[in-house]
């Protein structure tokens, strides 16, 4: 085996959520990620930028979010959920998913808007953990449902929600284009009713 196929391994790797003050360092990282990725959305660097955030004002009725799988953990902050250091860089940068929320009649719903994990840190866990701490995001700003949209070929990531709870419930004809595909729309319920008034 070639140093070049030796699989990287996914033991020390930190997930956690991507803050305002390295957004030099992760726009530039999640860019090269999404663009190296067939089927990742390649949004462009002011796409990614409103998920960088800070925390968000209490009561908000919409937030974003963006976590990311991190090689490096004495650059990198505890697990999401943890408590935070702050940090100026980062480096491998090996993953990333990206999340809103909006707050309808009481109730917030939340969608997976792109997300990727670097090929050679494929089928480790990583997705997994991505996910987890999306979800773990979306419940703490009272979504009771979380939304997303997969190309239907796409079997990796749809095998990856499937696993994750979330279950396909319509299909959006052409809803892809580069090349023409249609969207999966898939969704998984948080358990969450909706709060009265
Ligand atoms: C989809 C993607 C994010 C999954 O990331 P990952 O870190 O490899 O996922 P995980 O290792 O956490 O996989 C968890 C489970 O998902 C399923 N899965 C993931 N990749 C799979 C594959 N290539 N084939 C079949 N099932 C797969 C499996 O059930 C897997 O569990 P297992 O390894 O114990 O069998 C990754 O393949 C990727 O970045 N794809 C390109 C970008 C993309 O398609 N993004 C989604 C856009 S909607």
């Amino acid at each position: 085996m070639t140093p070049k196929q030796v699989p990287a391994t996914a033991q020390g790797v930190v997930v956690r959520r991507a803050e305002m003050k390295e957004a030099e360092a992760v726009l530039k990282s999640v860019l090269n990620l999404a663009r190296a990725s067939a089927t990742a959305a390649h949004w462009s660097r002011a796409a990614f930028h409103p998920y960088l955030s800070t925390d968000e004002a209490g009561g908000a009725l919409q937030a974003k979010a963006m976590f990311l799988a991190c090689t490096d953990p004495a650059k990198c902050a505890t697990e999401a959920g943890g408590s935070h250091t702050p940090i100026a860089t980062v480096d491998g940068i090996v993953g990333f998913a990206a999340f809103s929320t909006i707050m309808t009649v009481g109730v917030g719903e939340s969608t997976l808007e792109n997300m990727a994990v670097a090929i050679p840190w494929q089928r480790q866990g990583i997705g997994c953990r991505l996910l987890k701490a999306g979800l773990h995001w979306c419940r703490a700003h009272a979504a009771g449902t979380v939304f997303l949209e997969v190309r239907a070929s796409n079997r990796a990531a749809v095998a990856l929600y499937e696993r994750a709870g979330f279950s396909a419930v319509g299909n959006r004809p052409g809803y892809y284009r580069d090349p023409a595909e249609d969207g999966l729309q898939m969704q998984k319920s948080l358990g969450r009713a909706a709060r009265a008034g």
